[in-house]
């Protein structure tokens, strides 16, 4: 999906998530660079990374997602492609690949996870490690039930949400709406769909692409448990 009709939203309500900062950080410590993100969005991880002097690539599809990134990263020589993980041709192996905070749920199909995965197995360097994470769809909330998200420098942000348990997918239906300085109410309609991911599907698909991995239920690889709000993956090729 495209995401740049949402980047300035995106960008308000995400800048300050910071639960997997850490967790990606110290892998690019350990790993070293280029560090390849897939899906950047508006660099927050990559900004963090190349704080650390490690060198990223930023692969994301959406230009408005790509510009405010480059102004994130402004200085420390990120380098931002245009690009889709499922199709991956960069010429080049990475010792770390990451695909942080939901990035692979926008990957509707088994035949574009599958390409992705190929990709990612492709331009991995041996001993290199691919780590992602994704919502627990254990944490699906009520359906159809209008939720106050927060309000950003002015803008207030509903939501709620259809879930269609056959296809594993998950619309996040947002009402963005900001005041004008002349009491006129503007509200702007934008619709999220992601497709989630049950964790013996993740376990499989891995297998199936000879990756060996370790699953987590947090970002200090904590065990998966009912409450965990997140999947967390480390994988690397056989
Ligand atoms: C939830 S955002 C995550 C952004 C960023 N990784 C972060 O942690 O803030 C998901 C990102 O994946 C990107 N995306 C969606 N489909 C993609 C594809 N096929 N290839 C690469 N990126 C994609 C979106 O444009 C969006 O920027």
């Amino acid at each position: 999906m495209d995401y740049s009709p949402i980047a300035p939203l995106y960008q308000l309500q995400y800048q300050h998530y910071t639960d997997d900062l850490e967790f990606y950080t110290r892998l690019a410590l350990n790993y070293g660079g280029p560090v390849l993100e897939l899906g950047a969005g508006t660099g927050r991880v990559s900004r963090a990374i190349a704080r650390q002097g490690v060198e990223v690539w930023a692969l994301e599809p959406a230009q408005q997602m790509r510009k405010r990134g480059a102004k994130h990263t402004q200085g420390l020589g990120v380098k931002w492609l245009a690009g889709d993980m499922r199709q991956l041709k960069l010429k080049r192996q990475f010792p770390l690949i990451i695909a942080p905070f939901n990035a692979l749920m926008h990957l509707y199909t088994l035949d574009e996870q599958d390409a992705m995965l190929q990709g990612v197995r492709a331009h991995l360097e041996a001993g290199g490690r691919f780590a992602f994470d994704v919502y627990n769809p254990a944490h699906i909330g009520p359906q159809g039930v209008l939720q106050h998200e927060g309000s950003y420098e002015g803008t207030e942000v509903f939501l709620f949400q259809e879930h269609h348990p056959t296809a594993q997918a998950l619309l996040t239906h947002y009402l963005v709406d900001t005041l004008s300085p002349s009491g006129t109410l503007k509200r702007q309609r934008h619709t999220l769909t992601q497709r989630y991911y049950t964790r013996y599907e993740l376990e499989r698909w891995l297998r199936a692409f000879a990756f060996d991995y370790r699953l987590f239920g947090g970002f200090h690889k904590e065990p998966l448990t009912p409450e965990s709000p997140v999947l967390v993956l480390e994988a690397w090729k056989k």
